[in-house]
């Protein structure tokens, strides 16, 4: 009885130490059952957001038909996955994307990647101009949250549609710790690209995105797979900021092919152009017939910058098959005529200097 005694405060110390231990352990566990990130979907349209005539209906649709509740709604196992919340941005087609589109939606998402109750953000988008949106997003957006751009093939309405699973993959990447840093992302088919690599290279098949430097990751039954990182500046790293630019400049393209002459390059400076993207056969060749034009554009005060029409392989090479020092001309590095746009774009916000603009092209 006397041992009893002596010994009931310490079993009384340890039933306490142990049921804090067994809250503590109840309570990591329910915060961590139920701390879920908090992912907001904005919805611009495209296919993922497309309705067919019937099943079969694979490659005949309307794009940006279904709205954003109804797209988070078709995929339940969101809500185990993350805090799922939508927003509308647009109801568009990819292809009808502005430069003021680009601008009010990486407006938005630099607001919101701000804020507290926002871990990651998925951008739903059209295919045909998505690896544009994403390469804008990750030159301007300044946040180290994943920022995830994702589209589909086939609208929902159609057999082996790729829409529902690419959404759950797209919220899994953006909710997930180990997307941070890593700039402005694509999810398609199962792959992590990155925004600046990644291009549309097949136009009706699942497995449309490809990046000529590898995709960053893969996402599988809702986990990241990581093998590579960006080894170009984006993001945080970044001298473009979203929240000084109000409107971008006015850059086009100009297709290079056999018998070309310079009547779209001419038309597009007489238009205001501030830079032409010449999108070149080979290493960004120009016709001879067409360089005198080129070059007297030059002088007036236009950026001429060589990029390939080659579809997804190699880089165009200064000074290699052109005298671009001699002519002041610039080179687009790895980016196909469109990334070479948006770079254009953005980057003459803030110089007009031709060796300054070759420097970023180079570093983004
Ligand atoms: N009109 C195309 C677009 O919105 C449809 C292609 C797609 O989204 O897959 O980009």
């Amino acid at each position: 009885m006397h041992l009893r005694r002596q010994i009931a405060p310490l079993i009384a110390l340890l039933l306490l130490v142990s049921q804090a231990d067994l809250l503590s352990a109840q309570e990591q566990a329910s915060t961590h059952e139920t701390k879920l990130a908090n992912v907001v979907i904005l919805a611009t349209g495209g296919t993922i957001a497309g309705a067919g005539a019937s099943a079969a209906s694979s490659a005949t649709y309307q794009a940006a038909k279904v709205p954003v509740d109804k797209l988070i709604a078709g995929v339940p196992e969101l809500k185990d996955i993350a805090q799922v919340r939508g927003e509308q941005v647009f109801q568009i087609a990819s292809e009808s994307f502005t430069n003021d589109h680009l601008l009010q939606l990486g407006k938005r998402v630099a607001t919101l990647a701000k804020q507290d109750d926002v871990d990651g953000l998925v951008i739903t988008h059209g295919t045909d101009t998505l690896e544009e949106t994403a390469y804008f997003l990750n030159l301007v957006v300044h946040t180290e949250k994943p920022i995830v751009v994702v589209g589909s093939m086939r609208p929902g309405t159609a057999m082996s549609a790729d829409g529902m699973l690419n959404l759950y993959n797209a919220v899994v990447v953006a909710g997930s710790a180990t997307s941070r840093g890593k700039g402005a992302l694509v999810v398609m088919n199962d792959e992590i690209h990155s925004g600046r690599d990644v291009a549309k290279s097949i136009n009706i098949r699942t497995e449309a995105f490809n990046s000529q430097w590898g995709a960053l990751g893969m996402v599988v039954e809702g986990k990241t797979f990581w093998f590579r990182t960006l080894a170009k500046r984006h993001t945080t790293q970044s001298e473009f900021d979203i929240e000084r630019i109000d409107k971008l400049a006015p850059v086009e393209i100009a297709y290079g092919y056999g018998n070309m002459t310079d009547a779209a390059h001419t038309h597009f400076a007489a238009k205001g152009a501030a830079a032409l993207i010449h999108a070149g056969t080979g290493n960004g060749s120009v016709a001879a017939g067409v360089v005198p034009a080129l070059v007297e554009l030059r002088k007036q005060g236009v950026h001429i910058i060589r990029s390939s029409r080659v579809n997804g392989g190699g880089f165009v090479i200064r000074n290699a098959e052109q005298p671009d020092d001699k002519y002041d001309w610039i080179v687009a590095h790895d980016l196909n005529p469109q990334k070479a746009r948006i770079l254009a774009a953005v980057a003459l916000t803030a110089t007009s200097d031709s060796k300054e603009l070759q420097r970023i092209f180079w570093e983004y």
